[in-house]
């Protein structure tokens, strides 16, 4: 099977997770993308879909799927959405499509966090992957210094030889050679540096549910 059929698989999979007649949260990136596709189908099914950027958000109005503001809902029993790493415990990095922040937010919501993610995601260290931090542009460079300091590399995101900017206005630095022993820890200490909106570490608020596509199938994580 190739990626995108497993991506497509456990998205199929994560439509069981949805409650009827309820808010679901949706997340950001290709395996996202597969499961509003899939969402479509059962659109009737569900009170409406809070949008974690917005090119989610777009591609559900584009299905007919109600958007609604997060401002609106005080009940969300499920939020899914993708990952670009995630640990056996359920901890992940996330943010390598850029809605890190909103992700974090919607996911805050919600009662259940379904992670699906084909299965080369799981690994038992975080860190291969750069992890994302979005930032608030006049403090890129002392952001940067704090992050050199702790051991990472930060590298501005470029697109088409331009900072990437996000949904929030603001600019990433993805940090490469981090190996991410405390997630929990290093969460709250990058969140804690000034000019800091979010890092893409997913520990405190980590998966409840993973659905990993291998090629002998689905294999699911209860954390
Ligand atoms: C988006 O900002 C990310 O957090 C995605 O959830 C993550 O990058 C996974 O993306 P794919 O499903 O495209 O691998």
């Amino acid at each position: 099977m190739t990626q995108d059929e497993l991506k497509q698989a456990v998205a199929r999979a994560a439509i069981d997770y949805v409650v009827e007649g309820e808010i679901i949260g949706v997340g950001t990136g290709s395996t996202a993308n597969f499961f509003i596709d899939e969402l479509a189908k059962i659109k009737d099914r569900i009170k409406g879909a809070v949008a974690s950027s917005e090119a989610t958000a777009n591609r559900l109005k584009l299905h007919g799927i109600d958007v609604l503001d997060l401002n609106q809902v005080d009940y969300m029993p499920v939020y899914i959405d993708g990952a670009d790493e995630i640990t056996p415990h359920g901890a992940m990095i996330k943010g390598g499509g850029g809605a890190l922040t909103r992700e974090k937010i919607v996911a805050s919501v919600a009662m259940q966090f379904v992670c699906i993610a084909d299965g080369s995601k799981l690994v038992n260290v975080l860190g291969n992957f750069p992890l994302p931090v979005e930032v608030i542009p006049m403090a890129q460079a002392a952001v940067a210094r704090k992050l050199s300091a702790l051991g990472g590399e930060p590298r501005l995101r470029m697109k088409d030889g331009k900072p990437v900017i996000t949904d929030n206005g603001c600019i990433i630095l993805d940090v490469v050679g981090m190996r991410i022993l405390h997630p929990t820890e290093l969460e709250s200490q990058i969140n804690n540096i000034p000019g800091v909106v979010t890092v893409g570490l997913f520990a405190q608020r980590g998966a409840d549910i993973a659905l990993l596509g291998t090629a002998n199938g689905i294999q699911k994580y209860t954390f």
